[in-house]
């Protein structure tokens, strides 16, 4: 018998071992809070954690279809023509690989009530199949929830209907309030699995969490499926990218008891810069939509806004979906956020009464950007669109962008509107860089280049003798401040 089949058989016996059991080694997410609900994701995995970090990799190839010749594996590619191949070294499978947590069947449910009130009485869903079609994930829609309130939640999983819940996550969140009332919040981006800082994931997540935000939003590239050994050349892989990422401790901690908003870029939808015509092997942009939706759970349509209270409104912009091809471009002016969107837009702004507009976009609405780059509008390609967006941003008052997807920190005013951006950054120190310049342009305000990061933000209550006021901060990955401006409202 060889040692590859001696393998086989011991992780057939072990699968059976553990087929009585549930687990959640991809934790659960609380996603798209508002003051009267709030989504739970759930997924339910064969093992209680993911598989380790020093496993074995798959092997991916790609052979051009037209010619047959090999082509290399290079980040950021996108590969339009190739026929991939999967293979695995012995013993290994996509339950084993490095970092793997693949799902199970099984029943989910979710229960919750009021935090610190021990005597209420519990709300309860009914138990569910996980979705075998969705990556055996399930989420559950909470409604009709009190404003301004802490819940706690618990999510259970069983195998079968007829067996004992086998895994627990227990978790917390916080409802929006409606009245003149505190807001905090957490904005992160651009995280790269090659790129952690820690073996159990990332420095940010335990920075954010002890600011006890009421909300994170992630802008994008939650996981790179153009990046590292292991491209997402097909859908297991695509999902695999997620299970290794959301697997990680400090991740799982985080999002138990923090609820997110999820914005998509390029990465974690397909490729660098990529489009809906894109394809990458035999993994489309229309798949990388569907595998973004399954394990984020965002709402729809994906621009959407949020009401925290009084006097803080967030939008979130929508940069893939509806950009124009290449091809229009040649005949048309192209677009990044679409009609529809830039009319929404609009009205919703020109509609909000919140004291506090902050725009939050996947890519950079003001720059500067690098002059190669043709992906956002503070690049060449997009000036028109940009101008046009950036005008109507400039005639509301008391509006901040913010942004992801660059690689360094800043925070700039546009010379012509005065909107000021501030970029978060990426999400380690490793990951840093695309911008050599260490001395600030004209246009920053402040400029911190070679490390990674996140943003926070709080909104003061206005008081008998103060108006209320928001206080954005840049911190570096273990949550110094490094860069703070406090705006009362005009
Ligand atoms: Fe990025």
């Amino acid at each position: 018998m060889n040692h590859s089949h001696t393998l086989g058989l011991l992780s057939l016996a072990t699968a059976l071992a553990t087929a009585g059991h549930a687990h959640q080694a991809t934790g659960i997410k609380l996603t798209e809070p508002t003051a009267h609900s709030i989504t739970v994701w759930t997924r339910i995995t064969r093992e209680a954690e993911r598989a380790a970090d020093d496993g074995p990799l798959p092997i991916t190839k790609l052979f051009d279809r037209t010619t047959g010749k090999d082509i290399p594996l290079r980040d950021n590619a996108t590969y339009a023509n190739a026929r991939p191949e999967l293979t695995f070294p012995p013993g290994a499978s996509l339950a084993t690989i490095r970092g793997a947590a693949l799902g199970a069947s099984g029943q989910t449910r979710v229960r919750y009530r009021p935090a610190g009130a021990a005597t209420a009485a519990w709300t309860e869903s009914a138990w569910r199949d996980v979705d075998p079609s969705r990556d055996f994930t399930a989420t559950f829609a909470l409604a009709q929830l009190t404003p301004g309130t802490r819940y706690t939640v618990t999510v259970e999983d069983r195998p079968r209907a007829d067996a004992p819940v086998t895994s627990t996550t227990t978790g917390a969140f916080v409802t929006a309030p409606l009245a003149n009332a505190t807001a905090t919040f957490a904005v992160m981006s651009c995280q790269q699995y090659e790129d952690r800082d820690r073996p159990d994931g990332f420095a940010i997540y335990p920075s954010m969490l002890a600011l006890k935000p009421d909300f994170m939003v992630n802008t994008g590239d939650a996981v790179y499926y153009d990046h590292g050994p292991v491209h997402a050349i097909n859908l297991d892989l695509a999902r695999y990218h997620w299970a290794r990422m959301y697997g990680f401790p400090t991740l799982r901690d985080f999002h138990r008891q923090v609820a997110s908003f999820f914005m998509k870029d390029d990465h974690d939808t397909l490729t660098n810069d990529s489009h809906p015509e894109d394809r990458s092997g035999d993994f489309t942009f229309t798949e990388g939509l569907r595998v973004f939706r399954e394990q984020t759970a965002p709402s729809e349509p994906p621009y959407r806004t949020l009401r925290w209270g009084r006097h803080l409104q967030v939008w979130f912009l929508e940069g893939r979906d509806f950009r124009s091809t290449s091809e229009a471009d040649r005949k048309q002016t192209p677009t990044i956020l679409g009609p529809t969107q830039i009319a929404w837009l609009e009205r919703t702004l020109t509609a909000s009464d919140a004291t506090f507009r902050v725009i939050i976009t996947p890519t950079p609405m003001v720059g500067p950007d690098r002059p190669q780059k043709d992906d956002n509008y503070a690049n060449k390609g997009y000036v028109v669109e940009g101008t046009k967006i950036r005008a109507l941003l400039a005639r509301q008052p008391n509006l901040t962008v913010i942004t992801g997807d660059r690689h360094w920190q800043y925070v700039s005013r546009d010379p012509a509107t005065a909107i000021e951006e501030w970029s978060v950054g990426p999400a380690t120190d490793a990951h840093a860089g695309g911008w050599s310049e260490d001395q600030p342009r004209p246009e920053h305000r402040f400029l911190r280049i070679k490390f990674g990061g996140f943003l926070s933000g709080s909104v003061a209550p206005s008081t008998a003798t103060a108006p209320s006021a928001l206080t954005l901060r840049l911190h570096d990955t273990a949550g110094k401040v490094i860069f703070t401006d406090t705006k009362p409202a005009q």
